[in-house]
């Protein structure tokens, strides 16, 4: 018999009575959804709003890429935020990440073509692909990465070597390739520029189809010349790379983005940028054009947010309070731990802490030994090769601070705990 559960948190087996912390969740906590509840609250009744002549709308069948007053507004907010132009017309609305990539997958690759990833990458997807449950590719290919991104030479050969079908009008694409170019899941690295245009060039050069998860492009906390969360500008995203005017341009880039971290996963609200002739077959695919957009309802309360300011607001205060928090769980973790060669990265952005033990131990092993208490996701599970066995990832996004930080410090026992016991 499947089990039914009320809530996610009965469903990860914490709340209530349990004291288990689970820092394996990528997702913005209680105390941030208390404020997005004021927020819907508030943008709602305003959107409702018996002066507003078109409140009702929402609740009508939309336009096939999504609500229009969503995407000028999202565009408006991208654009200042990135300070670098997002167009409308670019931005195609879907219903999270998820959901839009399952779908470009499902509808670009279907011939078994290949599916390349950064290793490690976003655990859910790896874990996915290496249980086979995924439609959409029947192999996958993980390629190493340095901190500024992808290994571009272990890539290209295998580039060359690759067989598979030609690419046609149906399917231009002969093979896909996923990144996490900004605040890397799990490494938290940022791509440079200079990868960036290498990989755009690869990606003409053979036919790639580039999905770039830009989840956490928003949540910047500081940029090479600013240290404020408020001020610091997010690094300049891989779909602006692939230059329209270039006289070889191949719409090889298509952004896949989300309200998920930035605002709340329960909205189920995310966008595409997307290159034209793309953006016309998904107008024109099923989904979109019998279901006339994925998501109007809560776009358009979403637009309204975005009016008054409300998610502005949100965002600023969301970088500077994990600002802070990174800064204190960085270091208490090199003060605790990096005697006994632990080591901790110290992100610009996203939502995670990508802890290195000494290399001779497993994550596997100490989640093992600390499980009922803490967990976490170990480097295995992010890694299609099964390496990175000895890192672990921790979120800071879930839990308030007074149960989130001693549950880190109790980690920190745990680990130095475990080195000793290993010596
Ligand atoms: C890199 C990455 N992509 C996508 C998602 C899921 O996004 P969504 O909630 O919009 O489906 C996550 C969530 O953890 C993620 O880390």
């Amino acid at each position: 018999m499947p089990k039914f559960y009320n809530s996610f948190e009965e469903c990860l087996g914490i709340g209530g009575d349990s004291k288990k912390v689970c820092l394996q969740i990528g997702a913005p906590g209680a105390h941030s959804m208390r404020n997005v509840a004021k927020m819907m609250k508030e943008a709602t009744i305003k959107h409702f709003d018996e002066s507003n002549p078109r409140n009702e709308e929402i609740l009508q069948y939309g336009c096939c890429s999504g609500n229009y007053e969503l995407k000028q507004e999202l565009a408006k907010y991208l654009s200042e935020s990135y300070r670098n132009p997002v167009k409308s017309e670019d931005i195609f609305v879907h219903n999270g990440a998820s959901q839009g990539l399952s779908n470009l997958l499902y509808y670009y690759f279907q011939r078994g073509e290949t599916l390349f990833v950064e290793d490690p990458s976003y655990w859910n997807l790896i874990c996915d692909l290496k249980n086979k449950n995924t439609m959409f590719s029947t192999k996958t290919i993980g390629i190493g990465m340095d901190i500024n991104g992808l290994n571009l030479d272990e890539l290209e050969n295998h580039l060359k070597d690759m067989k598979g079908p030609e690419p046609n009008d149906r399917y231009p694409y002969r093979a896909a390739l996923y990144l996490i170019p900004v605040y890397q899941n799990p490494t938290g690295y940022v791509y440079s520029d200079e990868r960036c245009k290498e990989i755009i060039q690869l990606a003409r050069k053979y036919d790639l189809m580039v999905i770039s998860d830009d989840v956490y492009n928003l949540l910047t906390y500081s940029s090479p010349d600013c240290d404020d969360p408020i001020l610091a500008k997010p690094p300049t995203r891989l779909f602006w790379h692939d230059n329209k005017d270039d006289e070889d341009y191949k719409e090889s880039v298509v952004t896949l983005s989300s309200f998920s971290k930035f605002l709340a996963p329960g909205l189920r609200v995310g966008w595409f940028e997307m290159p034209r002739r793309m953006f016309r077959i998904f107008e024109t695919y099923f989904l979109s054009d019998s279901g006339s957009g994925w998501n109007e309802y809560t776009s358009g309360i979403l637009a309204s947010a975005f009016k008054l300011g409300l998610i502005q607001d949100h965002v600023k205060k969301t970088r500077v309070h994990y600002r802070k928090l990174i800064h204190e769980l960085n270091k208490m973790i090199t003060d605790r731990l990096s005697a006994f060669g632990v080591t901790c990265n110290y992100p610009t952005g996203g939502e995670f802490l990508w802890i290195a033990l000494p290399r001779h131990l497993s994550a596997d092993v100490l989640l093992e030994k600390c499980k009922e208490e803490i967990t976490f996701i170990p480097g295995s599970r992010c890694s299609i090769s099964q390496s990175h066995l000895n890192y672990l990832r921790v979120c800071y996004a879930f839990y308030d601070d007074d149960v989130l930080i001693p549950a880190v410090g109790k980690l920190c026992d745990y680990i130095k705990k475990y080195i000793e016991e290993s010596e």
